[in-house]
C-alpha cells in the first residue's frame, strides 16, 4: 500500500480500532475495508440485487490508491457500533432556556462521535433585556457561548478528537461589538472559532458611510444605531490582532440556500466551508489531485478522464454515505436526508502546481483552479443527476430552486474542506492552500531534530544537482525559498509557500475555487507580520467584490501560540 510512515502513524494513533487496553486490533487494510464494505451496503437499499462486493472493491481501491478520502468520521466510524459518519452539523439556538440547554446537548453528543458543529447565536435576546418568567435580565448570547465552550472542554477527553465549534452573530445584533472582542477578552471561548455575519445592507452602509440599524431578534424592534464604518473598522482590527473574528456574507450563504422553504441558513459548520440549515448535517470527501497527473516523458499532465471516474465513484460513496449514517439525532436525520447535501472538494493543489510548474501566485494558477474545479463541480452534478435516475431525487427537489431541472439527488454537491487529517494520511498539501513550509525541522524526542523536506521538491532538488541537508537547514530557517542562495530562479518562482504570496493572491485563489462550488471554500488569508489593518480591509473588500462567501485572515505571528511557526518550528 502506498501510505507513508507518517500517514501510518496517524492511522494508529487515531483511526485503527482498539480493544479496551489500547491494543490495535486493526490493521490499514482493515480499517479501509471495513469502511469500503459499509459504505457499499448502501447499494442493496436500492437494489437488493446488485453487486456490493465489486462496489466495495473499488471504494477500497479509490482510498488505498489515495485518489478519495473521506472526512475523518467515516474512517474512524463506519461499520462500528457508533456508526456517525459525518464531519459537519449546524444546531439551531433558539431564545429559551430550554432550547439553548437542547443544543449544549446535542453538541456533546455530536462532538462525541466526531462531528463539528456550528451555530448562530443571533436569535438570543441581548444581554440586559428582561426576562419575562423570573423577572430578571438576560445574559445575552456571549455569556451562553462560554457555556458551549465549557460542554466543549468536558467532553473533548471522552470523544475521539477535539470538539470543534463554529460561532456565528448577526452584525445587526445588539451585542455585536461585545461578540467581536469575545475572543480578546476571554479565554473562555476557546473552542470557537467566531465569524461575523455581515448583511449586504450593512456593507452598503459601510461604503457610504452611513448608520445602520440594530435589531433586538426577539421584538425585532430596531433598539439602535451604529456607525457602520466602526463596526467594521473593529472587526478588522480585531481580526489583524489574532486572526478573529472572521466574517461570513450572509446574504450570499442564502443566495445558494436550495431550499429556502425550510428556512435561513444562519451558520457554516466549524471550519467555515459548509453552511447548512438547522439541524442539517454534511458529509465531505475530497479527491487527491496528486493521483490525476500523468507523468509523460518528464512532464506532468491532468489526467481528465481519471479524474471523471474519480468524481463518479466519490459522489456515488458520499451519497451512500448518508444512507449508512447513523445520526445523533431523529431530527437531524431528517433534515439532512430532505436535501442530501454532499460536499465533494479537493487536497493537493498545492503539490499540483508544483508538478506542473506553476507557480501559486500566477494567472495561469488562477486559471487552472477554474478549470479544474469547474470540471468536478459539472462532473459531480452528472453523477447525481444520474444516481436520481435511480434513486431518486432528494426528497425536498420538487420545492427546491432547482425543480424546473432534471432532478438531482444531491441539493449540493461541492465544498472545499481544510482536509487537516485527511490530507497528512494521503500525504498531500491540504485542501487549496499553499504550502507552509518546503521544508522545516520537527523536534521529536530526546532533543533529536527531524528534516522534513517535501518529497517533490526533494525529488526536483536531487535531478537538479542542488540538494543538500544544510541547504533544507536553511531554508527551514528562512521559511521560504525566496532569500535563499543555491536555489535555481525558476525553482524559487515555482516553489513558492504562504508567505511569498500576496493576500491578493490568495483572496482571488479562494474566489475561483469559489466560483465552481456549492458550498464555501475553506482558506486562510495569510499576512505578512508587518501588514496593516488597511491590507486586511482591503482583502476583505476583494473577497466581497469576488463573490467569496467568508474571509478567515491571519497575520504571522499574531497570536500567542502559533503552532507553526516559519524559522522556529515547534
Ligand atoms: O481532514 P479531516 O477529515 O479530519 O477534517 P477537515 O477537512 O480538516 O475538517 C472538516 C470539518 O470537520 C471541519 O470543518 C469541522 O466541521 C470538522 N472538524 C471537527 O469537528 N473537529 C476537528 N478537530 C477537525 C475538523
Amino acid at each position: 500500500m502506498k501510505f507513508s510512515e507518517n500517514a501510518i502513524k496517524v492511522l494508529e494513533r487515531r483511526y485503527l480500532s482498539k480493544d479496551e487496553e489500547g491494543n490495535l486490533i486493526e490493521t490499514v487494510e482493515g480499517l479501509f475495508r471495513r469502511v469500503a464494505n459499509h459504505i457499499a451496503e448502501a447499494d442493496k437499499h436500492y437494489d437488493s440485487n446488485s453487486d456490493t462486493k465489486a462496489l466495495a472493491e473499488e471504494f477500497f481501491e479509490m482510498m488505498t490508491n489515495l485518489e478519495f478520502m473521506p472526512n475523518s468520521p467515516t474512517l474512524m466510524n463506519a461499520g462500528k457500533p457508533l456508526g456517525q459518519l459525518s464531519a459537519c452539523f449546524v444546531l439551531p439556538v433558539p431564545d429559551s432556556m430550554d432550547g439553548i440547554f437542547d443544543a449544549v446537548k446535542n453538541a456533546a453528543l455530536i462532538h462525541k462521535s466526531g462531528g463539528g458543529t456550528g451555530f448562530s447565536f443571533s436569535r438570543i435576546r441581548p444581554a440586559g433585556s428582561s426576562v419575562r418568567s423570573t423577572g430578571g435580565v438576560a445574559s445575552g448570547p456571549i455569556s451562553f457561548m462560554k457555556v458551549f465552550n465549557a460542554a466543549t472542554e468536558a467532553v473533548k477527553q471522552g470523544g475521539t478528537r477535539r470538539g470543534a465549534n463554529m460561532g456565528i452573530l448577526r452584525v445587526d445584533h445588539p451585542n455585536i461589538t461585545e461578540f467581536i472582542q469575545c475572543k480578546k477578552d476571554s479565554a473562555e471561548i476557546t473552542n470557537f472559532n467566531i465569524s461575523v455575519g455581515i448583511t449586504e445592507k450593512f456593507m452598503e452602509a459601510v461604503k457610504a458611510d452611513t448608520y445602520y440599524d440594530l435589531i433586538d431578534p426577539k421584538t425585532k424592534e430596531v433598539v439602535g444605531q451604529k456607525r457602520a464604518k466602526e463596526v467594521y473598522d473593529l472587526i478588522v482590527d480585531m481580526a489583524w490582532n489574532n486572526g478573529e473574528p472572521g466574517i461570513v456574507f450572509l446574504d450570499r450563504l442564502n443566495r445558494d440556500n436550495v431550499v429556502p422553504s425550510q428556512g435561513e441558513i444562519e451558520s457554516t459548520n466549524p471550519c467555515g466551508e459548509q453552511p447548512l440549515l438547522p439541524y442539517e448535517s454534511c458529509n465531505l470527501g475530497s479527491i487527491n489531485l496528486n493521483a490525476v497527473l500523468d507523468e509523460e516523458e518528464g512532464k506532468f499532465v491532468i489526467n481528465y478522464a481519471k479524474l471523471a471516474r474519480i468524481v463518479d465513484s466519490a459522489v456515488h460513496f458520499l451519497d451512500n454515505v448518508i444512507d449508512m449514517n447513523k445520526y445523533p439525532l431523529e431530527e437531524i436525520e431528517k433534515t439532512t436526508k430532505s436535501t442530501r447535501k454532499i460536499g465533494l472538494g479537493v487536497m493537493g493543489f498545492a503539490d499540483l502546481l508544483f508538478k506542473l510548474g506553476i507557480p501559486y501566485n500566477s494567472e495561469e494558477a488562477i486559471a487552472v483552479a477554474g478549470k479544474i474545479m469547474e470540471f468536478i463541480e459539472t462532473r459531480g452534478r452528472e453523477a447525481s443527476r444520474e444516481l436520481a435516475k435511480t434513486r431518486g431525487p432528494f426528497p425536498l427537489f420538487g420545492e427546491s430552486i432547482f425543480k424546473d431541472e432534471e432532478p438531482i439527488r444531491n441539493a449540493t454537491v461541492t465544498t472545499i474542506a481544510p482536509t487537516g487529517t485527511i490530507s497528512i494520511i494521503c500525504g498531500a498539501s491540504g485542501g487549496v492552500e499553499p504550502l507552509f513550509a518546503i521544508s522545516f525541522i520537527r523536534n521529536v524526542m530526546d532533543n533529536d531534530e527531524l528534516l522534513e523536506v517535501h518529497d517533490y521538491f526533494r525529488k526536483v532538488a536531487e535531478e537538479r544537482g542542488f540538494y543538500s541537508d544544510e541547504l533544507m537547514r536553511e531554508i527551514a530557517q528562512k521559511g521560504s525559498l525566496a532569500h535563499v542562495e543555491g536555489v535555481p530562479e525558476d525553482v524559487k518562482r515555482v516553489f513558492v509557500t504562504a508567505h511569498d504570496i500576496s493576500p491578493e493572491y490568495h483572496i482571488r485563489m479562494q474566489a475561483a475555487f469559489q466560483e465552481f462550488t456549492d458550498n464555501a471554500v475553506s482558506k486562510t488569508v495569510n499576512f505578512p507580520n508587518s501588514a496593516t489593518r488597511e491590507d486586511v480591509s482591503d482583502v476583505y473588500r476583494l473577497a466581497y467584490e469576488l463573490g467569496c462567501k467568508g474571509v478567515t485572515i491571519y497575520r504571522d505571528g499574531s497570536r500567542d501560540l502559533q503552532v507553526l511557526n516559519v524559522g522556529k518550528v515547534k
